[in-house]
């Protein structure tokens, strides 16, 4: 598979490396689709030896393709968004990435590959921020009920980041008001989700130290400033908070770990760390992910605004690059790992099922002629006798591309209802059992996998092994 190795610059060389194999049972193989960035995948590379030639990629939305056993919430064919362990091997910039179950979550059908891929990292931020070091109450049970308006006041300082805009959600979701967001160029899209009615402003940090200082006190109205989220933590949203901030326990939490220079005495801070969901803040990583997903499919938690880099694994460079001169305003930059240059084309089966299929209000006849060519070409390349435009892999591309798993077919039926599901190439983390007895379901598999196709020709090979090896996958599911 392709994959992207991020180095100081950033410098981004691409290269051809095995897919993986499963790090723990309690892992999950996901076949990318589109890949987020953050600062961090050129920051550490940047400043870190030893992240100097890695990919560093960590927002995934793809497909699962193999889970471990311990995985009892997904199966192979789900659309997934993860967070990858951060400096972890394995990362989203690549053809396939592995994550931990407990920080993957479904994608609901309402949102595309590309809305998902631009969530995990910075929404898991700022719930660790808000949730976890500044103790707020928790969105299922907020302070006040949704009818009344709380006063308690949450300066979010860097409102369009990332970090600060998801920040700016859960706030919401929690009923924190009035909410005080600092934010410049963005400043109207940010505008767009608060609730000025309850008293939420937006201050631009563009017009000066003073202004910004001046803007959120007037925000305040005389009341004390018991929270700030710093999703900039630069000297100069510190200096400013620390202006307004309670020094009566004022607690401001921060993104990056700098001297705090400008805090007075009373005031406390604490340093966010989003990686904590892979160490001791697992369950935090767990319920809130479910809980984000829950937020997408009922229209309460809206992804970041994307723009999709072209090239692909290609694009990781230039959108490293935009990141690093600041260049993101509201916005997250994700890539289309297919459009990578030189990628092996012959899963025609994965571009039908990674085909994202929003069910908008014309879906009917575009979605549906595009579902039905693209199910055409797959049956017509299937039976004729001409070239296939993009070959099915043979046993010994697929098996090599497995790695240390096993090739197998797949038998499962989560896929759409166009593709056969003995065509689809899939890997086993367990080794193939011995052909089964004869069942009638048996046979049926068994006579799914001796169509006549090249993929058929190829994957039937292991076809007798992969039904057994199927059936056990399906009981772990
Ligand atoms: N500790 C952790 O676990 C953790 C996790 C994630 C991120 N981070 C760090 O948190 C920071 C934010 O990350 P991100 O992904 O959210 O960044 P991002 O989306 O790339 O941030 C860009 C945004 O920052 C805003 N901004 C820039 N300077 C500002 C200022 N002086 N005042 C207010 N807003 C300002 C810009 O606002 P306008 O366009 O409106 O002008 C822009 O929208 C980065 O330093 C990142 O490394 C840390």
């Amino acid at each position: 598979m392709k994959e992207a190795l991020v180095s100081k610059g950033p410098q981004v060389e691409i290269v051809n490396t095995p897919i993986p194999s499963l790090p723990s049972p309690d892992h999950i193989l996901i076949r990318v689709v589109v890949t987020g960035t953050n600062p961090k995948d050129w920051k550490l590379p940047d400043l870190y030896e030893q992240d100097a030639r890695t990919n560093s990629g960590d927002d995934i939305a793809g497909i699962v393709h193999t889970v471990g056993a311990n995985v009892f919430e997904f199966k192979p064919g789900d659309r997934v968004a993860a967070f990858h362990e951060m400096r972890t091997p394995h990362g989203s910039f690549a053809e396939y990435a592995v994550a931990w179950q407990h920080t993957t979550f479904h994608i609901p059908s309402n949102i595309s590959f590309e809305e998902a891929a631009a969530l995990p990292l910075a929404a898991m931020t700022s719930v660790v921020g808000l949730y976890d070091r500044l103790g707020l109450p928790q969105p299922w049970s907020p302070e006040v009920s949704r009818d009344e308006v709380t006063d308690i006041p949450l300066l979010i300082y860097g409102a369009s980041s990332a970090v600060g805009f998801y920040g700016l959600q859960f706030a919401l979701r929690s009923n924190m008001h009035p909410l005080i967001c600092v934010a410049g160029s963005a400043k109207e899209y940010v505008r767009g989700f608060i609730d000025e009615s309850k008293g939420d402003v937006v201050v631009d940090y563009r017009d000066g130290p003073e202004a910004t200082v001046e803007g959120i006190k007037r925000a305040l109205k005389g009341r004390e400033l018991k929270y700030a989220l710093d999703a900039v933590s630069l000297p100069e949203s510190l200096d400013n908070i620390a202006e307004v901030l309670s020094t009566d326990g004022g607690h401001v939490t921060l993104v990056l770990g700098h001297p705090k220079k400008g805090l007075k005495e009373g005031q406390k801070y604490s340093v966010t760390m989003v990686g904590d969901v892979h160490n001791d803040h697992r369950d935090l990583g767990y319920v809130y992910f479910r809980y984000i997903a829950r937020g997408l499919a009922e229209g309460w938690f809206k992804p970041q605004r994307v723009e999709v880099v072209p090239g692909g694994l290609g694009g990781v460079r230039k959108a490293l690059e935009d990141l690093k001169k600041g260049r993101a305003s509201g916005v997250k930059y994700v890539m289309r790992i297919e459009e990578t240059e030189g990628l092996v084309k012959g899963d025609r089966h994965h571009r039908l099922l990674t085909h994202n299929f929003t069910p908008t209000p014309t879906f009917n006849k575009i979605q549906f002629t595009t579902a039905l060519l693209l199910a055409l070409q797959a049956t017509f390349a299937l039976t004729s006798s001409a070239p296939a435009p993009a070959a099915d892999l043979s046993t010994a591309q697929l098996e090599a591309e497995c790695g240390s798993l096993h090739a197998n077919t797949y038998n499962e039926t989560a896929l759409p209802s166009d593709v056969d599901p003995a065509q689809i190439r899939h890997c086993v983390e367990t080794p193939p059992a011995p052909p089964p007895r004869k069942t009638p379901s048996a046979n049926a598999t068994a006579s799914r996998a001796a169509r006549p196709s090249t993929a058929a020709a190829g994957a039937g090979t292991a076809g007798g092994a992969a039904a057994g090896a199927g059936a056990r996958g399906a009981g772990r599911r």
